[in-house]
């Protein structure tokens, strides 16, 4: 198990769609268990392969600390009501934005062993599995931001001082 190094925005990997998994190897077991580690490390809440530089449709979460899982070639089958809120993202570091998302998802997955689940999310964890399959296909957060507009942890602090 290793840190790998977080992939920043402006990097072509975090631009590019990633292939999906058709087999389990002792490579990719690895790289699940580094994506684990790199994202507690971080202190995020979920990390996708190309964010550590490889394109496969690989994501890890875990939005209480006490939750890990694993998704391989997710899909999201069903997403329905609202939810606005703030997000960040580990190759965006420093940086968070609005972003309106579906309230609830139902995904369709394999896990480590390649056996298809079936997972539901809502708020944070709905939010959670959307940014994370989004960058598997290229896309990030920044992208659906409301108004475009970014904003430090220091602005954030300020804006919540004056709510
Ligand atoms: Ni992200």
């Amino acid at each position: 198990m290793a840190i790998r190094k977080i992939r920043t925005l402006g990097e072509d990997v975090l631009r590019s769609t990633a292939k999906e998994v058709t087999e389990m190897t002792p490579r990719l077991e690895e790289l699940i268990d580094d994506m684990f580690d790199t994202m507690y490390d971080a202190n995020g809440v979920g990390l996708a392969a190309p964010q550590v530089g490889i394109r496969k449709r690989i994501v890890v979460i875990d939005v209480t600390g006490e939750d890990p899982v694993c998704l391989i070639n997710p899909v999201i089958k069903s997403a329905d009501g609202e939810q606005t809120g703030y997000e960040g993202c580990l190759s965006v570091p420093g940086k968070t934005g609005v972003v309106t998302r579906a309230n609830h998802v139902v995904v369709e997955a394999y896990d480590r062993d390649m056996n298809k689940f079936e997972i539901e999310g809502e708020e944070l964890m709905a939010r959670a599995l959307q940014h994370e399959i989004d960058h598997l296909d290229g896309v990030v957060y920044v992208d659906k931001v409301q108004e475009g507009k970014l904003y430090t942890n220091e602005e954030i602090e300020k804006m919540q001082e004056e709510e």
